[in-house]
């Protein structure tokens, strides 16, 4: 039993340097493929053996859906195709197709092949693919996309303000969220900086160029491959932005940050004003329960006055004299 499991073993480490069969390079490995609900699907993976002495002996083909393990569900063998998914058929040589494709139907698909090698006895390749079921399109306020110019933002980090180009209105972003590219005037490229309450959004910083800015439905993103061929959302939008629109943008930025600093301002000047208002307030207030107290017990005042001692001995006989006003004489 040991010498049988461990013969396949060496042959199989020795194998890959006798190997002569070549995938085709219709579906690279790791590929993502994607679909829509209830549509078709294929994978055309095919095989290109040498000689008569290489042989494709059997295939399987394994399904693993997101976080679960491997399901093995087809085979092929003798030139049988056995399957328990019935939506999938066989495309020569190792290849299937998937008709109707559903939800559950996204994860990773497995092709395993094994070789008959004309030096060993037994060699196996495999490849991978991972389908996306895209189950609803992207889909906009009035069935069209519109570039828009909102208000400049200052960016936090370079202090500096940055143009806000915008492109929707989307209702619905579509499963899988679908994004879009944008093409700026020099031609680059760019995914967006960020989404906005139903819009992408492409922040451009200084300097800005000016000329056409131009969104679509980013290619790679499977809910777009959806739509009707003749929906308008194909189209890609676009704002001719010249060099005045971004002056302008940017000194309304300018402005508005200053009223925002003035305000902040009045906001502080006022604030600090009442504090000490009420500070005046409380210390008048305590002034007059004093007063009031003094007036209501006169000998409280008498007392809390300090005399130097030399002066209270010599005026002991006539203490009423001392709260006189000067120059009134008491008449006892
Ligand atoms: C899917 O494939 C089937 C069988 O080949 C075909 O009848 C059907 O029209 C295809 N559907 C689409 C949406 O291409
Ligand atoms: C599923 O099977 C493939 C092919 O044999 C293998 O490469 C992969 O690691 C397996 N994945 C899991 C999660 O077992
Ligand atoms: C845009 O995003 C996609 C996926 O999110 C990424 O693969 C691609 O490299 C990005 N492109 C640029 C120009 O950053
Ligand atoms: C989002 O956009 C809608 C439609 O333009 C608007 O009515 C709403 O006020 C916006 N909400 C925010 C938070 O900007
Ligand atoms: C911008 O697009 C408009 C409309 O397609 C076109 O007429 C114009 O020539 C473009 N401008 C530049 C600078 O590419
Ligand atoms: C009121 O103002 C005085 C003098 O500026 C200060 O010493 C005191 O702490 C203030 N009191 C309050 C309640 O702010």
């Amino acid at each position: 039993m040991k010498c049988c499991l461990v013969l396949p073993l060496l042959l199989f480490v020795f194998c890959p340097v006798l190997q002569a069969y070549r995938w085709s390079s219709t579906l690279e490995d790791n590929a993502h493929v994607s679909a829509c609900v209830d549509g078709n699907v294929s994978f055309p993976w095919s095989m290109v053996t040498e000689g008569k002495e290489e042989k494709i002996l059997d295939i399987d083909w394994l399904f693993q859906a997101p976080g679960k393990g491997n399901v093995s569900f087809a085979t092929y063998v003798d030139g049988n195709f056995l399957t328990n998914k019935d939506r999938f058929t066989f495309i020569p040589n190792a290849g299937l197709f998937l008709q109707g494709a559903q939800s559950h139907d996204a994860g990773r698909y497995y092709v395993i092949v094994s070789l008959h090698d004309p030096k060993c006895r037994l060699t196996s390749a495999q490849r991978m693919v991972t389908l996306t079921v895209a189950d609803r399109p992207p889909a906009t306020q009035d069935d069209a996309l519109h570039v828009t110019l909102r208000d400049a933002v200052r960016d936090d980090v370079t202090k500096d303000w940055t143009l806000q180009i915008h492109c929707g209105l989307f209702v619905d972003f579509g499963h899988p969220r679908s994004d879009v590219a944008w093409t700026t005037p020099s031609g680059e490229v760019r995914n967006s900086s960020y989404q906005d309450n139903g819009t992408f959004v492409l922040s451009v910083s200084s300097p800005v160029q000016g000329g056409n800015y131009s969104c679509q439905l980013a290619p790679s993103a499977p809910a777009a491959h959806c739509l009707p061929a003749t929906s308008p959302l194909n189209a890609a939008a676009q704002l001719y932005v010249d060099d005045m629109d971004v002056r302008l943008s940017l000194l309304e930025a300018r402005q508005r940050e200053l009223i925002s600093l003035h305000q902040d301002l009045k906001d502080d000047f006022f604030k600090q004003l009442t504090a000490e208002l009420t500070n005046l307030t409380s210390q008048m207030s305590g002034l007059n329960e004093k007063m009031d107290y003094f007036l209501h017990n006169p000998k409280e005042l008498i007392k809390k006055r300090e005399y130097p001692k030399t002066c209270i001995k010599a005026s002991a006989h006539s203490v009423t004299s001392e709260i006189l006003p000067r120059g009134v004489t008491a008449s006892i």
